[in-house]
């Protein structure tokens, strides 16, 4: 590895901002990307990701902030270097090839040189895309996803040093997709750029990304790897971006909590206000009734509720049952892998895995970004 891609990040954000008529639509961006490194930059529509990339891209222009690639200054106050500049390769969602020129053409676009270094770039480029077949082909004899790793190639084969992708499979149907997804990673990785991917999808990010940037609202609210974001919210909002969750809200008293399912502890919470107990479906244990009575409590699950089963779904790898609790009425919902589809009406226990709850003090304002359907 290149001794200077320890201390200098690839690309850096400082403090990045951008209004729109006064309306602030990034508001104080700072990331920093290294080479190899792929990074999600993650946030529901209208959060501000492409506008993020279009500044970086040089094709838009900050209100505040600075843009710095290998430790020079590309955007900031008094500094603006041109896209072409910029070494930076873009792949978005609407990606066209040339329909006029045949696929080497289209892949041979940005590059500089000799017609046969260009020649064997093209060749390299397509055969890692397992289109090599198809290289004096035009575009419209080419698939969708075929088209799409066309494209591909054409945004490496300059050997861009940063690569900024903005949805870029979201054109493509689900089970091309990852196939794709999988393959455009592996690339990536090989030709050793710092990628910064915008995605609406969690699954997406997670999947490929080393890092996730959560973006809302204009500003990054978490970022972390995928399994820390997962596991460790900062808050509702971050919890439910990724998933369904199930709200237990609570009144604190003395730092904690009561609820059907025991006591939680409420840190720094004052008395009387509400927390929200924050649980996934897949970490609700479901256990049957043995005349009116539930398993003890443990530590792992804590105490046990009786609820009825309200509604239940098989949808493929697991079951999505519904419950309305006995004490307060309201609906939990609980993934169960495989089939599981009692009746309406059946009682049954259920208790919430203690380890992987979130207490979030209560907010009354309505997330802003609910997840997106
Ligand atoms: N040129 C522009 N003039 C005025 N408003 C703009 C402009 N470009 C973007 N916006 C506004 O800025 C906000 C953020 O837009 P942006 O395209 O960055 O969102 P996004 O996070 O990429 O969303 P999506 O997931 O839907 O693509 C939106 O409300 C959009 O209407
Ligand atoms: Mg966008």
């Amino acid at each position: 590895m290149d001794g200077a891609n320890l201390t200098t990040a690839r690309l850096e954000i400082r403090d990045l901002c951008r209004d729109f008529g006064g309306r602030p639509v990034v508001r104080g961006v700072s990331l920093s990307l290294q080479a190899g490194q792929v990074t999600g930059l993650l946030g529901p529509s209208g959060c501000g990701k492409s506008t993020t990339l279009r500044i970086i891209a040089g094709v838009d222009q900050q209100t505040s902030g600075e843009v710095w690639i290998d430790g020079q200054q590309v955007a900031g106050a008094g500094v603006f270097v041109p896209p072409e500049k910029r070494q930076i390769g873009l792949m978005f969602q609407d990606f066209a090839l040339f329909p006029h020129l045949s696929v080497a053409d289209n892949v041979a676009f940005g590059l500089k040189g000799s017609r046969t270094e260009k020649r064997l770039r093209v060749r390299e480029l397509l055969e890692k895309v397992g289109l090599a077949r198809f290289i004096d082909s035009f575009p419209h004899e080419l698939s969708g996803g075929e088209q799409q790793r066309v494209a591909l190639a054409r945004a490496l084969a300059p050997r861009p040093s940063i690569m900024l992708m903005d949805e870029p499979f979201s054109g493509l149907d689900n089970r091309l997709r990852d196939g794709i997804r999988d393959e455009t990673l592996g690339i990536l990785k090989e030709e050793g750029a710092a990628v910064l991917l915008v995605t609406h999808e969690p699954e997406e990010a997670m999947r490929m990304a080393d890092e996730i940037a959560l973006m809302r609202d204009g500003q990054i609210v978490q970022s972390g790897a995928p399994y820390n974001i997962y596991n460790a919210p900062v808050d509702l909002n971050a919890a439910a971006f990724f998933s369904d969750v199930n709200v237990i809200t609570g009144v604190v008293e003395g730092a904690l909590t009561d609820t059907a399912f025991g006591q939680f502890l409420a840190p720094g919470v004052p008395d009387g206000a509400k927390v929200d107990i924050v649980i996934r479906p897949q970490h609700l244990k479901i256990d049957f009734d043995r005349g009116g009575k539930g398993p003890s409590p443990t530590h792992d699950h804590g105490v046990w509720a009786r609820a009825l089963v309200d509604r239940a779904r098989f949808i493929g790898k697991e079951s999505l049952v519904d419950f309305r609790m006995e004490g307060d009425g309201s609906i939990l919902t609980a993934s169960v892998p495989s089939v599981f589809l009692p009746q309406p009406g059946t009682p049954l226990w259920i208790a919430i895995r203690r380890d992987r709850c979130f207490v979030f003090r209560h907010s009354d304002k309505p997330g802003p970004d609910a997840p997106s359907p």
